[in-house]
């Protein structure tokens, strides 16, 4: 029996503990958090946050072998393996301003690990850092005059939001670096036990503790980039007349490839992606690789482009102007089936349409509580509306930002009836059936298509 503690409780911590406690009916696990609202959520009915099948696990196991709370040094004090999975969010003052990765909270973390241990630890990487924060931990932990030594472990996240319950329990890969010391390799094994309860044994990578660091933001780096690719390749289909859907599937059957993760659309979100990169870029500056830094900020810099370039489309197709215009954003989860808005797409598409004036109108299933504390600095110029046939009633046009499967099954022929006209579709997540929604009477604009509208003389495609 070992006792597992999680310093911070949030979207990969709160998963990986329930999901590790299910499957360790023998270890005793604790997550806690500083946010005492957030605890108390994790001990409630209602969730912090929306993962599906998570509350399923959660009941199962809480008050048996997984329990939440805010006395973090007691619990400290009583582990045996810490996982550390606090925000690291960019910086944005000083060195590194914009890029650099934050590490405020986790050296606080390191420090108060220290002065509530009164036994020898195995603390796990679990936020992703940036490569060599494990020396810069290392050093903090192992200077303490307790006569206490601390192994650090990278054991990064790669669980996707909206499918974290399923990622964590089937796996790709899981990763775990560590120094290649005999105490360092000891720690690894006994994170790998841990894993090794339901993951098969050569899903479970080990390597150097700075190999298993970089490898996050690699993935990360390279996961980005593909989606950045295809919005680039979009928008020369807009301008060409090809189809960015038939372009991503005639190049994904190239084995070499692969067919996922080429979804074109209003650009990536997610508290992972943008952060990661720039992360990457500081790493490589820092080190004097500035073509090389140049070459992932490009990633960003599309993405930012994609964004904004979506809403300057549905400006200059709605005659220049959306100012006093109803727009219905259907969506403000940075992508489906999370209730996460953590650098989202709709979100700046939304501040965007702000800026031109428009009034916006946002529906969203899960996720309209965080985005009304995220447009907090706007409040009284958006309107929320959990109904989204209730956002586009009276409404110029409806704009697709979230891949929500909802929004795919609503009855637009009646939406249409109830809307100004010429009335306007821009699907940024193309899951519509454009089509359809022509011969319905919409204007409809998708993303890397020729614009389907009933317009004479029109010929917005070149
Ligand atoms: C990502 C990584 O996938 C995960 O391994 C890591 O641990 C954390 O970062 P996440 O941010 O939850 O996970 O979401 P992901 O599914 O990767 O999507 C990121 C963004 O890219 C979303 O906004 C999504 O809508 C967008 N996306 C994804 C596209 O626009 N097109 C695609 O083809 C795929
Ligand atoms: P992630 O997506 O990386 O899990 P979140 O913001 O969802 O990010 O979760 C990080 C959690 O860490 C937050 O709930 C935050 O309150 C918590 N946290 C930050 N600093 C500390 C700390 N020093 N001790 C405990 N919890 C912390």
């Amino acid at each position: 029996m070992a006792n597992i503690l999680c310093i911070g409780a949030g979207f990969v911590g709160g998963p990986t503990m329930a999901v590790i406690a299910k499957h360790c009916p023998e270890h005793r696990i604790v997550a806690v958090d500083i946010n005492a609202a957030k605890i108390a959520a994790w001990q409630s009915d209602h969730l912090p946050i929306y993962e599906p099948g998570l509350k399923e696990i959660v009941l199962a196991v809480r008050g048996k072998n997984l329990f939440f709370s805010t006395e973090i040094e007691r619990h400290v004090a009583e582990a045996d393996i810490i996982f550390v999975s606090v925000n690291t969010p960019t910086k944005t003052f000083g060195q590194g301003a914009g890029k650099a990765a934050d590490l405020q909270y986790w050296e606080k973390t390191a420090r108060q690990i220290v002065e509530s241990s009164s036994s020898s630890k195995i603390v796990v990487e679990k936020s992703t850092l940036p490569v060599r924060t494990a020396e810069a931990m290392e050093r903090i932990l192992n200077s303490n005059e307790k006569g206490l030594f601390f192994d650090v472990v990278s054991n990064p996240e790669f669980l996707a939001e909206g499918t974290a319950v399923e990622d964590m329990q089937n796996p790709n890969r899981v990763l775990v670096g560590g120094q290649q010391t005999p105490s360092g390799q000891r720690a690894v094994q006994a994170i790998v036990d841990i894993y090794a309860h339901w993951v098969p044994r050569e899903r479970i990578i080990t390597t150097n503790l700075w190999s298993s660091e970089l490898s996050k933001l690699a993935a990360n780096a390279f996961l980005a980039q593909r989606v950045s690719s295809i919005n680039a390749i979009a928008n020369l289909c807009e301008k060409t007349g090809a189809d960015v859907t038939e372009v991503a599937h005639a190049i994904g059957t190239d084995s070499r490839i692969g067919a996922r993760f080429l979804q074109a659309s209003v650009g990536f979100g997610g508290s992972c992606f943008k952060k990661d990169i720039l992360n990457l870029v500081y790493l490589c500056e820092f080190y004097g690789l500035d073509e090389v830094a140049a070459y992932w900020e490009q990633v960003v810099r599309m993405n930012a482009y994609q964004q904004a370039s979506f809403v300057s489309k549905m400006v200059a197709a709605m005659f220049n102007t959306v100012a006093g215009k109803r727009i219905a954003l259907f969506g403000a989860a940075f992508k489906a089936h999370t209730s996460d808005t953590r650098e989202s797409p709709a979100l700046a598409v939304c501040r965007e349409l702000l800026e031109e004036h428009a009034h916006v109108v946002i529906t969203d299933p899960y996720a309209l509580e965080s985005a009304r504390a995220d447009l907090h600095d706007v409040a009284g110029r958006v309107t929320f509306e959990p109904d989204p046939y209730a956002a586009a009633r009276d409404a110029h046009a409806i704009a697709i930002a979230t891949e929500w499967p909802q929004f795919a099954k609503l009855d637009y022929a009646a939406i249409y009836e109830t809307m100004v006209h010429p009335a306007f579709i821009f699907d940024g997540r193309n899951i519509l059936d454009h089509n359809k929604l022509f011969e319905i009477g919409y204007n409809v604009y998708a993303v890397g298509k020729p614009p389907l509208t009933h317009f004479e003389n029109s010929n917005p495609v070149l």
